[in-house]
């Protein structure tokens, strides 16, 4: 990379721009910005032919498919539907007799440091003799399994395993709560849950059995047959008998050769819940041959993936980045990837340089939030620098989750990347399946903060309300104007909710992202300036207002009324702040912190501690309009400590606005 050709610093105006190098370039699979271009004309000329071509050669079909794209009931679009594939067979078996055989596929680190590897060959083999288990215990095709498992080769085993005989997988993070996975396992119908006794974080030894226990016995959970636990530490759980099973046990007995159940490539591969604009999270569903064909293709695109490389995603298999960047994309391409159990904290904040320099990694893949606490940390404490490890196995980096703030960028690219590795700031989305918008490391040229252009056959554009474009310069609403391979299918058991979040009337057909974004007037480039709807962005995880407001409201005993809003923080990237009127006098001094915490801690039961509030206010009322809509754009300068400048005419109680000013 060269040098920065200017040097002003402002998040607005960004002028500082990297080339990628000459030696970068020409080693690139996509080399240069005429190879770029090329791809997208291409994809533009023949959009079901360039995709045709993709599919044909990125991945292996049982059965070819005859048709690419049906639209014929659009929006739910169907990719080589009668093709037939296995996503297990394509990261595990087509290997075999190939030199990826033998390669590393996992280097697991646990929390506490130990580290143990797994060729491709042996994760065949153990993947095989799960999915017999599953089999043995009448799991089947079409069947949908729940995973709250930690970061483990176990976890990436259970996932491989679910789709080796068509299962449909729905992985559930280990840090939601015993209610968040009951209404996943209600809403799934799943028929067996997949769990490890203990998880390690930070040097804790953390409880998930017993949380499923917990949301199990919370009832309407009857569909659940099997609860097969993975002993990931010494220390006992519960088991229920004639439900529940060790996953060595019931792995004993089998066979390590299990033929790969063929699919359609429409065949559900997985569930993921997500946050959406109401209470209720959704339940994104993924496709098996045009998601599968993303993960593979954005490993060569994106991260312009080499034999030699070691690969790290840091993400949980919880998210969809460590669906699509840990338990498909790398083993489809054949990688060897690190996965990682604990947290960037733990011992040090220095975990993840000390990591990168033992395990010679060189792709890293990480989200803003860690990289600006570990920024802090850094400028606290000199031993946590990244300075004090060799870094220089790394040649490429990437970010994810967040709008990333140029200062933590240059930061990255100067302390982490030693200003030699290109960063990629991958725009997407659970619902995208994969990598949208982000720059090709051996083409595009990089500005700090923004994800430069869509990748070749995405038709990224910024539109105004009525689906119109609008100029570069000017800001607008993001949208996708054609469907792609790996996009959502549709809201699992809603599909009326499916077209109206993601495909509204006024929007021409378009793929409603649900964020704001706007092109640079000398580039194109996008830059996304955040959610246009009622969702949140804490520390890259996506939080629906609505879900923790019903979750406030649903203890009954003491609250009246809640509003939730984000306000921008320069660690989290926002941070969750609630207006609650209780049902009693309003609190204040330490009964107010006290009650507080109690609704924290509420909060974190019902949904999980990543919904916490950062801060919670109390009123006697909320601001609402003559007719009672709550004015959250009020709120939102309240949340900011903004003087209030907007119109509060239409206001029925003015004077609510300086007692939820105060802070208690
Ligand atoms: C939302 C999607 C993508 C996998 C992890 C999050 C925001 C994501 C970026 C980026 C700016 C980004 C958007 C998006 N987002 N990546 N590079 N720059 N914003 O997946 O939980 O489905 O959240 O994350 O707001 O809509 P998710």
């Amino acid at each position: 990379m060269s040098t920065p050709s200017s040097s002003i610093e402002s998040t607005l105006v960004e002028n500082r721009v990297f080339e990628p190098s000459e030696a970068t370039r020409k080693a690139a699979r996509i080399s240069g910005m005429e190879a770029y271009n090329a791809l997208c004309a291409e994809a533009e000329k023949d959009f079901e032919g360039f995709w045709a071509q993709r599919a044909r050669e990125t991945l292996t079909w049982s059965k070819p498919f005859t048709k690419v794209l049906d639209e014929s009931n659009k929006p739910f679009y169907k990719w080589f539907e009668d093709g037939e594939l296995n996503a297990s067979f394509n990261c595990l078996d087509r290997h075999m007799g190939t030199p990826v055989e033998n390669k590393t596929a996992i280097i697991f680190e646990a929390d506490g440091g130990e580290v143990t590897k797994v060729t491709y060959k042996e994760l065949l083999a153990k993947v095989s003799q799960f999915a017999n288990a599953l089999k043995a215990r009448g799991v089947k095709k079409g069947d949908r399994v729940v995973i709250y498992m930690p970061m483990t080769i176990e976890g990436v085993v259970a996932m491989q395993a679910c789709a080796r005989i068509g299962a449909t997988h729905s992985v559930v993070f280990g840090g939601f709560s015993a209610k968040a996975l009951q209404e996943r396992i209600q809403d799934a119908g799943a028929v067996a849950v997949i769990t490890a006794n203990y998880q390690l974080r930070g040097g804790k030894e953390l409880p998930l059995k017993s949380i499923v226990d917990e949301g199990i016995a919370m009832g309407g959970c009857d569909t659940i047959k099997d609860v097969i636990v993975f002993q990931r530490t010494a220390t006992a759980c519960n088991m229920v008998a004639g439900r529940d099973s060790f996953m060595h046990d019931v792995m004993a007995s089998q066979s390590t050769v299990c033929p790969a159940e063929m699919v359609s490539a429409e065949h559900p591969l997985f569930v993921l819940y997500t946050s959406g604009s109401t209470g209720k999270p959704k339940g994104v569903q993924h496709s098996t041959g045009g998601y599968l064909l993303w993960a593979n293709l954005t490993m060569n695109w994106t991260f312009d993936l080499k034999d030699s490389d070691i690969f790290w995603c840091t993400a949980d298999i919880g998210w969809i980045t460590g669906h699509t960047y840990v338990a498909y994309g790398p083993l489809a391409a054949g990688a060897t990837q690190i996965v990682f159990e604990g947290v960037p904290t733990y011992p040090n904040a220095g975990r993840f340089w000390q990591m990168i320099e033992k395990h010679k990694c060189t792709i890293f893949y990480t989200a803003p939030t860690a990289i600006r606490s570990l920024i802090k940390a850094a400028e606290g404490d000199e031993k946590v620098h990244p300075k004090n490890w060799d870094l220089t196995s790394l040649r490429l980096m990437g970010s994810v989750g967040e709008p990333i703030n140029p200062e933590a960028w240059m930061w990255y690219y100067k302390h982490v990347g030693g200003e030699r590795c290109p960063i990629v700031d991958t725009f997407w989305q659970t619902e995208t399946g994969g990598h949208m918008i982000t720059p090709l490391p051996g083409a595009t040229p990089l500005v700090p903060g923004s994800c430069t252009l869509p990748l070749p056959g995405i038709t990224a554009a910024i539109v105004d309300e009525t689906g119109n474009d609008v100029a570069n310069g000017a800001g607008g609403i993001l949208v996708v104007k054609k469907p792609w391979p790996s996009m959502i299918r549709t809201i699992w058991g809603d599909p009326e909710r499916f077209k109206k979040s993601y495909f509204p009337e006024e929007l021409k057909g378009y793929y409603l992202a649900g964020d704001g974004a706007v092109r640079s007037a000398d580039r194109g480039y996008f830059r996304i300036t955040g959610r246009i709807d009622d969702v949140l962005n804490v520390s890259g995880h996506r939080m629906g207002t609505m879900e923790i407001e019903s979750a406030l409201v649903g203890k009954t005993d003491l609250v009246a009324e809640a509003a939730v809003v984000g306000r921008p923080d320069d660690l989290t990237g926002e941070a969750i702040v609630a207006f609650v009127v209780l049902k009693r006098s309003r609190p204040t001094g330490d009964e107010a912190k006290a009650i507080a915490k109690e609704l924290r801690d509420w909060v974190g039961k019902e949904i999980g501690p990543i919904a916490k509030p950062k801060d919670i206010r109390f009123g006697d009322n909320l601001p609402k309009t003559r007719s009672g809509k709550i004015m959250r754009r009020l709120l939102r300068s309240i949340a900011k400590g903004e003087a209030i400048t907007q119109d509060t005419s239409t206001l029925e109680n003015p004077a609510i606005l300086d007692q939820l000013a105060e802070n208690n």
